[in-house]
């Protein structure tokens, strides 16, 4: 067995591919299709999207299943985080446009495994505005709306306010869409809220925060991963909706120091 770790990764996948190939009875006229079809999901710069829809689910499922039980369960990252945005003072930028959004508070502590609040850490929050677009991404959204750094105060709290998100299709009139399509699949994500932690000494944590009730919690077009414990009832306060968690994040094994 080689020792070679790309060799031995291109060997396994490949050899899946192969399985799926005499399994399925592949014909000649569809495995040329598919090599078309794969130029021009290429072409139409739209590769990291079918990656994502197709594979992110499950790299993010060997994540979980490699961290510490206690650890928050890891979501898919998606295309649309944006690195370098600001930090906000409590509240996330939101656009005057949208008349009918409804405020949304996201608060919580941040703490490590053994349950120790962690202050002084940043979280990168985003979203979608109330009809489906990230800032910097689409038209119209500047790149610091729906999306903002917080900190943890000294007793690993944070809170920030932004807008409900909703269900959200994903890029679907190229040729990725046109696939799913074609497969009787829709192309819809429930309405979510992303979060990344990077503290030092910290294992990485991406995860997404859900609303019970969301049509399509259990059908998300990228067979996501939707925690339960992160799919949160109903709740209202003061005229807005609420999301309260602990966020746990794993301390990275030490490494010995070489001698
Ligand atoms: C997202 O979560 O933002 C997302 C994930 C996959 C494809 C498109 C968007
Ligand atoms: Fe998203």
């Amino acid at each position: 067995m080689s020792d070679n770790r790309l060799d031995h990764v291109v060997r396994s996948v490949v050899g899946a591919v192969r399985e799926a190939v005499v399994e399925e009875q592949v014909t000649f006229e569809e495995y040329r299709a598919a090599i078309g079809y794969m130029m021009k999901i290429a072409e139409a710069g739209e590769l990291p999207l079918f990656i994502d829809v197709f594979m992110n689910s499950t790299i993010v499922d060997v994540i979980n299943r490699g961290s510490h039980p206690e650890a928050s369960p890891s979501d898919m990252e998606g295309p649309y985080f944006v690195e370098g945005v600001p930090h906000v003072d409590g509240t996330i930028k939101t656009m005057d446009a949208y008349k009918d959004d409804e405020p949304l508070v996201v608060r919580g502590y941040v703490k490590d495994v053994s349950g120790t609040a962690l202050p002084d850490v940043t979280l990168d929050i985003w979203s979608s505005t109330p009809d489906g677009k990230y800032g910097g991404i689409h038209d119209g959204i500047p790149k610091d709306y729906y999306r903002g750094k917080i900190k943890t105060d000294e007793n690993g709290y944070f809170q920030v306010k932004t807008t409900v998100p909703v269900p959200y299709q994903i890029p679907h009139s190229g040729p990725v869409g046109a696939m799913m399509d074609m497969m009787g699949r829709h192309t819809w994500r429930p309405a979510h809220v992303h979060v990344k932690i990077r503290e030092d000494g910290y294992r990485e944590l991406i995860t997404q925060l859900y609303f019970e009730g969301d049509p399509y919690v259990g059908s998300d077009c990228c067979e996501g991963i939707v925690p339960p414990e992160f799919v949160f009832p109903r709740r209202v306060e003061d005229g807005k909706r609420i999301i309260e968690t602990t966020l746990k994040i794993e301390p990275l094994a030490e490494v010995p120091e070489a001698a």
